[in-house]
């Protein structure tokens, strides 16, 4: 089982944003992402999702062996991606429980009453340090970035879906919040989910169990990946020693 991006080339508007990249996630399996700003790390996780925006020039997207490319990305996430975004989009009139319920019951074709869905959320809900009246604010309405945040673990925790591609969870989170986000990701990984890790700190990769890989992308390619090494180097001394070996 296992996520396969090969040699992928992507194009946003007439721009080249990505070039010849592939690599691959198994399930259980935890893979960091790292880059400077602008390297194309969230163009990678859009296009992985199907965003619109993004053009797909050359490569392959494999899902268990299964291209999803030229699927819908409703229909890649039923067939179990799951993205968190950087900056997770506001939902008015749609409140954390409806859009946690709707995303679950269209994956799993589970008919739960929102009363029994209620009760199943409230350990993920005490997991997370969230109160229950959480799950009745507007999606991402009113929240800290804190609370953006975590309102997207809720909903990949309540979902578990096979392979997650999280886009900066760690950004803006305050110490014990993001031991909480380390421990939902544990939790995942725990639960035979694959993770795509992107982040630009080894603070979070600390709080996870070792990373199988982690790949540095600058300018759109893929330039090293290695062990947590690799992580440990660009904490380090940032990302110019790469260009110079
Ligand atoms: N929809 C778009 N249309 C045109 N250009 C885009 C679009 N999305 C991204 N880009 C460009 O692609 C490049 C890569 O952007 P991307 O958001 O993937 O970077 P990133 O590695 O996620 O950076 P950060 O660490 O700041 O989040 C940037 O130069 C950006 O301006
Ligand atoms: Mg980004």
């Amino acid at each position: 089982m296992v996520l396969e991006i090969k040699n992928l080339t992507v194009y946003a508007k007439e721009r080249q944003i990505l070039y010849d990249v592939s690599l691959s996630l198994e399930r259980s399996q935890l893979i960091v992402l790292m880059g400077p700003n602008g390297s194309g790390k969230s163009t990678l996780a859009q296009t992985l999702l199907g965003s619109p925006f993004y053009k797909i020039i050359r490569g392959e997207v494999l899902l268990d062996g299964e291209s999803i490319v030229n699927l819908k990305t409703h229909e890649r996430v039923r067939k179990g991606l799951f993205l968190v975004f950087q900056n997770p989009v506001e939902i008015q009139g749609v409140s954390v429980l409806n859009l946690v319920k709707a995303a679950h019951s269209s994956i799993t074709s589970e008919q739960t009453s929102i009363f029994e869905f209620k009760n199943k959320l409230s350990s993920l809900l005490s997991f997370l340090d969230l109160e229950e009246s959480f799950l009745y604010k507007n999606v991402n309405v009113e929240m800290s970035g804190g609370e953006k945040k975590k309102s997207e673990m809720l909903q990949l925790l309540a979902i578990k879906p096979k392979y997650a591609i999280l886009d900066e969870p760690d950004s803006g989170l305050d110490v014990d919040s993001l031991k909480l986000v380390a421990k939902a990701i544990t939790n995942l990984l725990n639960s035979n989910v694959g993770v795509l890790l992107i982040t630009h700190y080894t603070r979070i990769i600390n709080e996870l169990p070792s990373p199988s890989k982690v790949y540095v992308m600058l300018n759109g390619k893929i330039v090293t990946s290695g062990g947590v090494e690799v992580a440990k180097e660009v904490d380090r001394g940032g990302y110019e020693w790469i260009g110079k070996n």
